[in-house]
């Protein structure tokens, strides 16, 4: 591939979905869209690059976007954090909504549908002390793809066998031929979306919960501020931002700060936002 047009895909997907790429990554670039090009009757990443700069526009470019996109999840990923959703934010934000009783929570970049069903999966198993609250789990993410195949929640034997405890994958999945298939009545507690995080999230109302975990760290710092900006803007004032394990707001964002004693767990800066928030979990 030419140095131009490495140089142009990689501007097309830092555009279009924040993700950079370097130089040093061409491996991957090939690797993931040279399919894409030979779907397309392409030769090379040279001749995709060449059909995107004559018609930028379209579905190719959904198609390359979505191909470069990384959909690594599993249920339960890295546990602490649902942890601390069962014994400290759940707690906290059912004493902070004791009269609204409702609580709206958005996973920010949800891939398959692993972590909102692992939420929708730790509600239902607390039915009863939730059982008069309206709890809106929304599931967005960039990937129309990845999005049908959460929607769609049947996973593979491996998939199930990470991280899903083995009593809830038999009270929540029933086998359909060699895979699993969440239950209807938890798919349904999830609403999924196509979503962009570089767009501004305003449209989607305010959260008491947001989980953008894992996502970030493909962007460079002044996107991973601008996209921490937009989350800022529709977590309540008294909500919890989740990000994942290798990521943290410190020196990209003074938004947020995180919640002392829940390593990963960010709240809005705000110092008037909570004068209850330690006394809780
Ligand atoms: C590694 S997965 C993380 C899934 C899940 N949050 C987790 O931690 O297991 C990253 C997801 O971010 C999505 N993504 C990448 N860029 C995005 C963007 N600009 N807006 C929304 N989602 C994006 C990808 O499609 C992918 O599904």
């Amino acid at each position: 591939m030419t140095n131009d047009e490495f140089d142009f895909l990689c501007k097309l997907l830092k555009d279009r979905s924040g993700l950079v790429a370097t130089r040093d990554k061409a491996y991957l670039l090939e690797s993931r869209l040279l399919p894409v090009a030979r779907k397309h009757g392409l030769k090379s990443l040279d001749e995709l690059a060449a059909v995107v700069r004559a018609r930028p526009a379209g579905d190719l470019v959904r198609e390359i976007v979505e191909a470069m996109t990384t959909n690594e999840s599993f249920f339960f990923r890295d546990i602490k954090p649902f942890e601390q959703f069962e014994s400290f934010v759940l707690p906290a934000l059912m004493k902070a909504r004791a009269q609204r009783r409702q609580i709206r929570i958005w996973s920010a970049a949800c891939s398959s549908g692993q972590e909102p069903y692992t939420l929708a999966m730790m509600l239902a198993e607390q039915n009863i002390a939730l059982a008069d609250w309206s709890i809106e789990i929304l599931a967005t993410d960039l990937s129309t793809e990845i999005l049908a195949k959460a929607e769609a929640g049947l996973y593979s034997q491996f998939e199930v066998q990470r991280g899903l405890p083995i009593q809830l994958l038999v009270k929540y999945f029933k086998q359909q031929g060699d895979r699993w298939q969440i239950d209807a009545g938890l798919r349904s507690r999830v609403h999924f979306a196509q979503f962009n995080l570089l767009d501004d999230p305003a449209s989607l109302g305010v959260f008491d919960v947001i989980l953008c975990r894992n996502v970030l760290i493909y962007f460079d710092q002044a996107t991973k501020a601008q996209v921490l900006d937009g989350l800022a803007r529709v977590l309540a004032a008294d909500g919890y931002l989740y990000l994942g394990g290798a990521e943290t707001v410190l020196g990209v964002s003074e938004r947020f700060q995180p919640v002392t004693d829940n390593r990963g767990i960010y709240a809005p800066a705000s110092p008037m936002a909570r004068p209850q928030r330690l006394a809780v979990g």
